[in-house]
Protein backbone atom coordinates (compact mmCIF):
# COMPACT_ATOMS: atom_id res chain seq x y z
CA UNK A 1 0.00 0.00 0.00
CA UNK A 2 1.16 3.49 -0.87
CA UNK A 3 2.93 5.61 1.60
CA UNK A 4 0.20 8.31 1.65
CA UNK A 5 -2.78 5.74 1.61
CA UNK A 6 -1.68 3.75 4.88
CA UNK A 7 -0.99 7.50 6.60
CA UNK A 8 -4.14 8.63 6.11
CA UNK A 9 -5.55 5.15 7.01
CA UNK A 10 -3.93 5.39 9.81
CA UNK A 11 -5.00 8.68 11.01
CA UNK A 12 -8.76 7.54 10.78
CA UNK A 13 -8.38 3.62 12.22
CA UNK A 14 -6.61 3.90 15.66
CA UNK A 15 -3.60 1.92 16.42
CA UNK A 16 -5.57 -0.85 17.90
CA UNK A 17 -7.06 -1.14 14.97
CA UNK A 18 -10.79 0.24 15.92
CA UNK A 19 -11.86 3.37 15.24
CA UNK A 20 -15.00 5.44 16.20
CA UNK A 21 -16.43 8.17 14.12
CA UNK A 22 -18.39 11.04 14.20
CA UNK A 23 -21.02 11.63 11.45
CA UNK A 24 -22.38 15.28 11.51
CA UNK A 25 -23.34 14.76 7.91
CA UNK A 26 -27.03 14.02 8.21
CA UNK A 27 -28.00 18.19 7.41
CA UNK A 28 -27.19 17.21 3.73
CA UNK A 29 -30.27 15.73 3.27
CA UNK A 30 -32.39 15.75 6.02
CA UNK A 31 -32.06 19.60 6.67
CA UNK A 32 -31.54 20.56 10.38
CA UNK A 33 -31.83 17.87 12.38
CA UNK A 34 -32.52 17.39 16.36
CA UNK A 35 -29.81 18.45 17.81
CA UNK A 36 -27.37 19.15 14.80
CA UNK A 37 -29.38 22.56 14.42
CA UNK A 38 -25.77 24.01 15.47
CA UNK A 39 -22.96 21.60 14.95
CA UNK A 40 -20.43 23.43 16.42
CA UNK A 41 -22.26 23.53 19.69
CA UNK A 42 -23.37 19.74 19.20
CA UNK A 43 -19.75 18.63 18.22
CA UNK A 44 -17.34 20.91 20.51
CA UNK A 45 -18.27 18.15 24.57
CA UNK A 46 -18.05 15.41 22.14
CA UNK A 47 -14.57 15.80 19.86
CA UNK A 48 -11.92 14.42 22.35
CA UNK A 49 -13.67 11.42 22.40
CA UNK A 50 -13.87 10.51 18.69
CA UNK A 51 -11.01 9.54 15.93
CA UNK A 52 -12.56 11.35 13.19
CA UNK A 53 -15.53 13.38 12.12
CA UNK A 54 -17.74 12.78 9.09
CA UNK A 55 -19.03 16.04 7.33
CA UNK A 56 -19.88 17.92 4.21
CA UNK A 57 -17.25 20.54 3.29
CA UNK A 58 -20.36 23.26 3.98
CA UNK A 59 -20.36 22.85 7.83
CA UNK A 60 -16.81 21.95 7.98
CA UNK A 61 -15.98 25.39 6.72
CA UNK A 62 -18.38 27.26 8.72
CA UNK A 63 -18.57 25.62 12.01
CA UNK A 64 -15.19 23.40 12.37
CA UNK A 65 -12.18 25.09 13.78
CA UNK A 66 -9.70 23.94 11.33
CA UNK A 67 -6.77 24.34 14.35
CA UNK A 68 -8.45 22.06 16.84
CA UNK A 69 -10.29 19.54 15.52
CA UNK A 70 -9.99 15.55 14.56
CA UNK A 71 -9.14 13.83 11.14
CA UNK A 72 -11.91 14.49 8.49
CA UNK A 73 -14.05 12.29 6.68
CA UNK A 74 -15.38 14.18 4.11
CA UNK A 75 -19.36 13.50 2.61
CA UNK A 76 -19.05 14.03 -1.26
CA UNK A 77 -21.95 12.23 -2.11
CA UNK A 78 -25.52 14.20 -2.32
CA UNK A 79 -27.98 16.39 -4.46
CA UNK A 80 -31.39 14.57 -2.43
CA UNK A 81 -33.28 15.61 0.70
CA UNK A 82 -36.39 14.23 2.58
CA UNK A 83 -38.99 16.03 0.60
CA UNK A 84 -37.56 14.78 -2.89
CA UNK A 85 -38.77 12.03 -5.09
CA UNK A 86 -36.08 9.95 -4.19
CA UNK A 87 -33.35 9.64 -1.57
CA UNK A 88 -31.28 7.47 -3.62
CA UNK A 89 -30.92 9.64 -6.61
CA UNK A 90 -27.18 10.50 -5.57
CA UNK A 91 -24.44 12.17 -7.25
CA UNK A 92 -21.17 12.95 -6.69
CA UNK A 93 -21.25 16.50 -5.01
CA UNK A 94 -17.60 18.01 -4.38
CA UNK A 95 -14.30 17.80 -7.00
CA UNK A 96 -11.13 15.70 -5.57
CA UNK A 97 -9.33 18.99 -6.02
CA UNK A 98 -11.70 20.23 -2.84
CA UNK A 99 -11.27 17.11 -1.28
CA UNK A 100 -7.43 18.07 -1.47
CA UNK A 101 -7.93 21.63 -0.48
CA UNK A 102 -9.89 20.70 2.87
CA UNK A 103 -6.94 17.90 3.87
CA UNK A 104 -9.49 15.44 4.28
CA UNK A 105 -8.08 11.95 5.45
CA UNK A 106 -10.27 10.12 3.28
CA UNK A 107 -14.19 10.65 1.82
CA UNK A 108 -17.44 9.26 2.18
CA UNK A 109 -19.97 8.51 -0.44
CA UNK A 110 -23.70 6.28 -0.80
CA UNK A 111 -24.82 4.02 -2.66
CA UNK A 112 -27.93 2.11 -2.76
CA UNK A 113 -28.10 -1.26 -4.05
CA UNK A 114 -31.65 -2.55 -5.05
CA UNK A 115 -33.31 0.87 -5.52
CA UNK A 116 -33.93 2.28 -8.90
CA UNK A 117 -30.38 4.08 -8.61
CA UNK A 118 -28.21 1.03 -7.84
CA UNK A 119 -26.20 1.46 -11.05
CA UNK A 120 -25.83 5.21 -10.71
CA UNK A 121 -24.55 5.04 -7.35
CA UNK A 122 -22.20 2.93 -7.51
CA UNK A 123 -20.54 4.37 -10.67
CA UNK A 124 -20.47 7.37 -8.60
CA UNK A 125 -18.34 5.07 -6.13
CA UNK A 126 -16.21 3.50 -9.11
CA UNK A 127 -15.15 7.50 -10.63
CA UNK A 128 -14.88 8.63 -6.96
CA UNK A 129 -12.32 5.38 -6.18
CA UNK A 130 -11.30 6.20 -9.74
CA UNK A 131 -10.42 10.00 -8.65
CA UNK A 132 -9.36 9.37 -5.45
CA UNK A 133 -6.60 6.63 -5.59
CA UNK A 134 -4.87 8.86 -7.73
CA UNK A 135 -4.00 11.22 -4.30
CA UNK A 136 -3.66 8.29 -2.30
CA UNK A 137 -6.83 9.07 -0.54
CA UNK A 138 -9.55 6.47 1.38
CA UNK A 139 -13.18 6.16 -0.02
CA UNK A 140 -15.36 5.02 2.46
CA UNK A 141 -18.57 3.44 1.10
CA UNK A 142 -22.11 3.92 2.95
CA UNK A 143 -24.52 1.07 2.23
CA UNK A 144 -27.22 3.23 2.33
CA UNK A 145 -31.41 2.19 2.46
CA UNK A 146 -32.37 5.62 2.19
CA UNK A 147 -35.84 5.39 4.30
CA UNK A 148 -36.17 1.57 3.87
CA UNK A 149 -34.80 0.56 7.29
CA UNK A 150 -36.55 -2.53 6.87
CA UNK A 151 -33.75 -3.66 4.84
CA UNK A 152 -31.19 -4.11 6.90
CA UNK A 153 -30.94 -7.89 7.26
CA UNK A 154 -27.48 -10.14 6.70
CA UNK A 155 -28.21 -11.05 3.49
CA UNK A 156 -28.78 -7.50 2.15
CA UNK A 157 -26.30 -5.89 4.07
CA UNK A 158 -23.38 -8.73 3.07
CA UNK A 159 -24.12 -8.03 -0.45
CA UNK A 160 -24.10 -4.51 -0.62
CA UNK A 161 -20.71 -4.46 1.63
CA UNK A 162 -19.05 -6.59 -0.89
CA UNK A 163 -19.96 -5.14 -3.96
CA UNK A 164 -18.94 -1.68 -2.44
CA UNK A 165 -15.31 -3.15 -1.14
CA UNK A 166 -14.74 -4.74 -4.86
CA UNK A 167 -15.77 -1.67 -6.50
CA UNK A 168 -12.59 -0.25 -4.48
CA UNK A 169 -14.05 1.18 -1.13
CA UNK A 170 -11.14 0.99 1.44
CA UNK A 171 -13.74 1.02 4.50
CA UNK A 172 -17.33 0.19 3.97
CA UNK A 173 -19.65 1.15 6.70
CA UNK A 174 -22.88 -0.34 7.00
CA UNK A 175 -25.82 -1.27 9.57
CA UNK A 176 -25.35 -3.67 12.32
CA UNK A 177 -27.84 -6.94 11.95
CA UNK A 178 -28.03 -9.87 13.21
CA UNK A 179 -25.04 -12.75 12.03
CA UNK A 180 -23.08 -9.84 11.50
CA UNK A 181 -20.38 -11.83 11.33
CA UNK A 182 -21.31 -13.22 8.21
CA UNK A 183 -21.11 -9.57 6.81
CA UNK A 184 -17.95 -9.11 8.23
CA UNK A 185 -16.45 -12.31 6.54
CA UNK A 186 -17.97 -11.55 2.69
CA UNK A 187 -15.83 -8.45 2.74
CA UNK A 188 -12.02 -8.20 2.03
CA UNK A 189 -11.92 -4.50 3.81
CA UNK A 190 -12.69 -2.91 7.08
CA UNK A 191 -16.04 -2.62 7.94
CA UNK A 192 -17.56 -0.42 10.12
CA UNK A 193 -21.23 -0.07 11.78
CA UNK A 194 -23.42 2.80 11.42
CA UNK A 195 -26.03 3.43 13.73
CA UNK A 196 -29.41 4.36 12.22
CA UNK A 197 -32.56 6.31 14.09
CA UNK A 198 -32.06 6.72 17.95
CA UNK A 199 -32.92 3.58 19.80
CA UNK A 200 -34.95 3.22 23.36
CA UNK A 201 -32.38 3.12 25.31
CA UNK A 202 -28.54 3.23 25.96
CA UNK A 203 -27.73 -0.71 26.60
CA UNK A 204 -29.47 -1.22 22.99
CA UNK A 205 -26.86 0.77 21.74
CA UNK A 206 -23.84 -0.42 23.69
CA UNK A 207 -25.55 -4.40 22.52
CA UNK A 208 -25.34 -3.99 19.17
CA UNK A 209 -22.31 -2.10 19.06
CA UNK A 210 -20.54 -4.35 21.54
CA UNK A 211 -22.03 -7.41 19.14
CA UNK A 212 -20.77 -6.02 15.89
CA UNK A 213 -17.22 -5.55 17.48
CA UNK A 214 -17.06 -9.21 18.69
CA UNK A 215 -18.19 -10.37 15.19
CA UNK A 216 -15.19 -7.49 13.49
CA UNK A 217 -16.38 -4.67 13.09
CA UNK A 218 -13.60 -2.42 13.12
CA UNK A 219 -15.40 0.55 14.58
CA UNK A 220 -18.64 3.12 14.50
CA UNK A 221 -19.83 6.03 12.74
CA UNK A 222 -22.50 6.85 15.27
CA UNK A 223 -24.37 9.89 15.31
CA UNK A 224 -27.79 10.14 16.82
CA UNK A 225 -27.59 7.89 19.49
CA UNK A 226 -24.75 9.91 20.79
CA UNK A 227 -25.72 13.82 20.27
CA UNK A 228 -29.49 12.66 20.66
CA UNK A 229 -28.95 11.33 23.96
CA UNK A 230 -29.66 13.53 27.17
CA UNK A 231 -26.36 12.98 28.39
CA UNK A 232 -24.59 12.69 24.90
CA UNK A 233 -20.85 13.07 26.66
CA UNK A 234 -21.57 9.98 28.72
CA UNK A 235 -22.63 7.94 26.02
CA UNK A 236 -19.36 9.27 23.72
CA UNK A 237 -17.34 7.80 26.70
CA UNK A 238 -18.77 4.19 27.34
CA UNK A 239 -18.69 3.77 23.14
CA UNK A 240 -15.15 4.60 23.37
CA UNK A 241 -14.49 2.41 26.35
CA UNK A 242 -15.69 -0.39 24.39
CA UNK A 243 -13.73 0.09 21.11
CA UNK A 244 -10.82 0.90 22.43
CA UNK A 245 -10.67 -0.28 26.23
CA UNK A 246 -12.64 -3.70 24.96
CA UNK A 247 -15.08 -3.13 28.19
CA UNK A 248 -18.04 -4.89 28.25
CA UNK A 249 -21.44 -4.28 27.85
CA UNK A 250 -22.45 -3.98 31.74
CA UNK A 251 -19.31 -1.61 31.83
CA UNK A 252 -19.97 0.29 29.14
CA UNK A 253 -23.29 0.89 31.36
CA UNK A 254 -21.50 1.86 34.45
CA UNK A 255 -19.30 4.21 32.64
CA UNK A 256 -22.65 5.95 31.29
CA UNK A 257 -23.72 6.12 35.13
CA UNK A 258 -21.11 7.34 36.46
CA UNK A 259 -20.45 10.13 33.69
CA UNK A 260 -24.16 11.18 34.27
CA UNK A 261 -23.97 11.75 38.34
CA UNK A 262 -20.88 13.31 37.96
CA UNK A 263 -21.68 16.53 36.65
CA UNK A 264 -22.55 15.38 32.66
CA UNK A 265 -25.70 17.61 32.56
CA UNK A 266 -28.55 16.55 30.15
CA UNK A 267 -27.60 18.86 27.19
CA UNK A 268 -30.73 17.88 25.23
CA UNK A 269 -34.18 16.95 25.81
CA UNK A 270 -35.61 13.41 25.08
C1 LIG B 1 -26.21 9.77 6.90
C2 LIG B 1 -25.05 8.96 7.25
C3 LIG B 1 -24.64 8.97 8.65
O1 LIG B 1 -23.28 9.19 8.68
C4 LIG B 1 -24.97 7.64 9.26
O2 LIG B 1 -26.35 7.36 9.11
C5 LIG B 1 -24.57 7.54 10.71
O3 LIG B 1 -25.27 8.39 11.52
P1 LIG B 1 -26.34 7.83 12.54
O4 LIG B 1 -25.58 7.07 13.60
O5 LIG B 1 -27.04 9.03 13.09
O6 LIG B 1 -27.26 6.91 11.75
O7 LIG B 1 -24.43 8.33 6.44
O8 LIG B 1 -26.52 9.52 5.60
Amino acid sequence: MDWGMQNRLSQVIKPDGHCFFMPIDHGYFQGPTRCLEKPAETIKPLLPFYDALFVTRGVLRAVVDPANTKPIILRVSGGTSMVGKDLANEEITTSIEEVIRLNASAVGISVFIGSDYEKQTLLNLSRLVNEAEKYAIPVMAVTAVGKELEKRDVRYLGLCCRIAAELGARIVKTYWCKDFDKVVKGCPVPVVMAGGPKCKTEQEVFEFVYDGLQRGAIGINLGRNVWQNPYPVAMAKSLRAIIHENVTVKQAQDIFNEAKSIGAKPQFKE
